[in-house]
């Protein structure tokens, strides 16, 4: 059963309880309020119909009053019978003529006043209906004028079946009013129990999804109450959730990214060893071999091939082992505006060779920072040399940097770009991998190796559209860095 049935339906049989108390207690009120009006009324009606006999009465007229009195009975007066001080029979109508009990009978017996009567319901068969009707019968003294001696008494029989009606009607009206009510009250607890059984299902709902795993939508709850603030707070929790699961994600990454290397770091290493020394014999072999005068040109070339191969490779040990290597930084305070200075010196036969045009554009007064100079040469190296590398002939890359401010925290922010061939989106994602080129003669080392060191150092490297359609390299390293 859901919590709003459950509120629904416990709110349902406590009204019903409360509404059928109230009206029982209603009713029994209104039932002796009409009985008891009901009953002043017949005092009065006997009263004053003793006062208009009282004449025939007082002059022991018995023919007289039964005449007048035969006239009032009507369908709400059934009978009156008139009794002496000795309590005897003197006179009645002729309904209670044919009843003993009516006709013979007085209540009235001892000491009595102004205000004594004598009041009962019964049950009588009334001329030839077959039906029993309801009776209340009042008997009240007479009294002649000015004495306070019974002269006689005078009894009536009224007709409850209008009271009875009223009755009726009144309770009919209460039951619907207790309908109404009931109603009423159902369509409130409908109502309330959406008002919070609503947020509280939206609740479930949401918690539910989070259970999935499905971080994505929030709880939106628009009642101002405690469910809105445990609402809050789930959506707190989840969004804490959803970054602690995407921080695993990237920790899991960095993880396996470590363990590949550190395999390739063993494997390198050894195959390093094992290539290095035969290759530097080869090496020596083909110089010594290369300074004879016999050599014929052909052979001149094909040993120069060899050469430039064997270089080759040795490049490529190199750069693997700078890879995986895992070397301490060694930190100190430099100029970032010098180690950009210096790493473009160091490739500045190649710019000339393509005519290209390379711009620098620092901004004034950056900080030192405090790295390790060598290594974020040969990152920007690395950057620079990839830019040649993409650009054609007569091309333009530039070199940026500038100041960042992160609240406290200074950052530089340096920016390589150029107008070259651009990296497509679907490649950006791989090409810090280690080993991944596109290039015929590439190893695939010189981001995953610029990616290290910026991490090392505890900044960051990403990869951007530059303005001019080619690729825009944009590192962030923190000024202070680890001290
Ligand atoms: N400035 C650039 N413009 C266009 N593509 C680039 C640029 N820089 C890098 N790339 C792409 O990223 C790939 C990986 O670059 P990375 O420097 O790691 O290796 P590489 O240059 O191919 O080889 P090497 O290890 O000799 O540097 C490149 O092969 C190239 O496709
Ligand atoms: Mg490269």
């Amino acid at each position: 059963m859901s919590l709003r049935a459950k509120f629904i339906t416990a709110i349902m049989i406590l009204l019903f309880f409360l509404v059928a108390a109230m009206l029982f207690l209603i009713e029994r009120r209104e039932e002796k309020a009409i009985f008891e009006e009901q009953k002043s009324k017949g005092v009065l009606t006997a009263k004053n119909i003793a006062y208009l006999n009282l004449e025939p009465f007082m002059f022991w007229d018995a023919e007289g009053v039964e005449r007048n009195i035969q006239e009032n009975i009507d369908q709400k007066l059934l009978y009156v019978a008139f009794f002496d001080q000795y309590n005897r029979p003197f006179a009645a109508s002729d309904f209670a003529e044919k009843y003993e009990q009516i006709f013979k009978v007085s209540h009235l017996k001892g000491p009595v006043d102004e205000n004594t009567y004598f009041f009962q319901t019964k049950e009588i068969q009334y001329n030839d209906n077959k039906n029993l009707i309801s009776v209340l019968e009042i008997e009240v003294p007479v009294f002649t004028r000015g004495s306070s001696t019974k002269w006689g008494s005078i009894k009536i029989g009224l007709s409850l079946e209008d009271m009875q009606k009223e009755i009726k009607q009144t309770r009919f009206m209460l039951i619907l009013i207790g309908l109404g009510g009931l109603l009423v009250g159902i369509g409130g607890a409908v109502f309330l129990s959406n008002r919070i059984a609503g947020p509280i299902k939206k609740l479930v709902d949401g918690t539910v999804r989070i259970s999935r795993g499905d971080f994505s939508k929030k709880i939106k709850v628009s009642s101002q109450d405690e469910i809105r603030q445990l609402a809050e707070s789930f959506n707190e929790m989840s969004r804490q959730l959803l970054l602690a699961k995407k921080r695993m994600e990237v920790a899991n990454k960095k993880l396996i990214q470590a363990e590949k290397l550190a395999s390739i770091g063993r494997i390198s290493a050894s195959i390093a060893h094992e290539i290095r020394n035969p290759l530097t014999s080869a090496n020596l072999n083909i110089q010594k071999v290369l300074q004879s005068d016999k050599l014929e040109e052909l052979e001149r070339e094909h040993l120069d091939l060899s050469q430039e191969g064997i270089g080759h490779i040795e490049k490529f040990i190199k750069e693997l082992l700078d890879f995986t290597r895992i070397s301490e930084l060694n930190m100190e305070r430099f100029s970032i505006q010098e180690i950009i200075e210096e790493s473009v010196k160091m490739i500045s036969d190649s710019l000339e060779e393509k005519k290209i045009k390379l711009r620098t554009d620092f901004q004034e007064n950056l900080p030192s920072l405090y790295v390790d100079g060598d290594k974020i040469r040969q990152v920007i190296l690395n950057l620079l040399r990839n830019a040649l590398e993409a650009v054609d002939k007569g091309g333009r890359i530039q070199i940026s940097a500038t100041l960042l401010k992160e609240g406290e925290k200074n950052a530089v922010k340096m920016e390589v770009m150029d107008n070259g061939s651009g990296i497509p989106n679907q490649e950006r994602e791989n090409i810090f991998e280690p080993f991944y080129t596109t290039k015929s003669s590439g190893i695939g080392l010189g981001l995953a190796n610029a990616q290290k060191i910026i991490e090392q150092h505890q900044g960051s490297i990403r990869v951007k559209e530059s303005e001019e359609g080619g690729a825009c390299f944009e590192i962030i390293l923190p000024v202070e860095g680890d001290k």
